[in-house]
């Protein structure tokens, strides 16, 4: 069946971020209780898909002051949404914002944990996308991607988890995220 919230290239369209990226989100995904114990003060994250921004700024409070966050989305309209919350929540200091195109992310710099959070399942290159992400991830480093447990069916979830495992990504944990399914990769 055709979906009519998803645009013809399944991307999320920017108008529907508000919708499930509001305060209430808060008490099914947590940022910080997420995230803290994968982010140290001092280290370079990447948000890929990283809409306006709602996991952007808890990694950014993680990193704290001397760290870094890259904020990457294909879609402009989410950048400059992430801009407004970064400035408000006066931590537009510790985040870059990063236009990707289609087919790549256009980041170069290593990056200690790298976060994919509901938006592999819209990536039409699978095995490039974690390809590019295996290539920022430092030696010792990680990635998590969270994929939206309704949306994304269990099969196709283990399909992303072995082509990961294929390039070079040891499976590293599942954690535990409402509504989700997760991997942690390690290399
Ligand atoms: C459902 S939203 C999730 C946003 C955010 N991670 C969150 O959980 O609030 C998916 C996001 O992934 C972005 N996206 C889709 N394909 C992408 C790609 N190939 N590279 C970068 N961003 C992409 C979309 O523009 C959208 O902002």
């Amino acid at each position: 069946m055709k979906s009519n919230v998803l645009q013809p290239d399944h991307t999320c369209p920017w108008w529907l971020l508000p919708a499930f990226d509001n305060p209430l989100r808060k008490l099914v995904h947590d940022p910080l209780k997420i995230l803290r114990q994968f982010v140290r003060p001092g280290e370079t994250a990447l948000d890929v898909g990283c809409g306006m921004g709602y996991f952007s700024l808890g990694l950014a409070q993680l990193v704290g002051d001397t760290g870094k966050v890259i904020a990457a989305d294909v879609q402009p309209r989410m950048l400059a949404g992430l801009r407004q919350r970064a400035e408000r929540a006066a931590l537009v200091e510790r985040i870059n914002p990063q236009l990707c195109q289609p087919d790549g992310i256009g980041v170069s710099e290593p990056v200690d944990f790298a976060l994919a959070f509901w938006m592999v399942h819209e990536v039409h290159q699978r095995r490039a996308f974690l390809q590019e992400i295996y290539g920022l991830v430092k030696p010792g480093g990680k990635f998590l991607i969270v994929e939206p447990l309704l949306h994304v069916s269990g099969a196709d979830f283990e399909r992303t988890i072995a082509l990961g495992q294929e390039i070079g990504f040891r499976a590293a944990g599942r954690p535990r995220v409402a509504l989700s399914r997760t991997i942690l990769f390690g290399k």
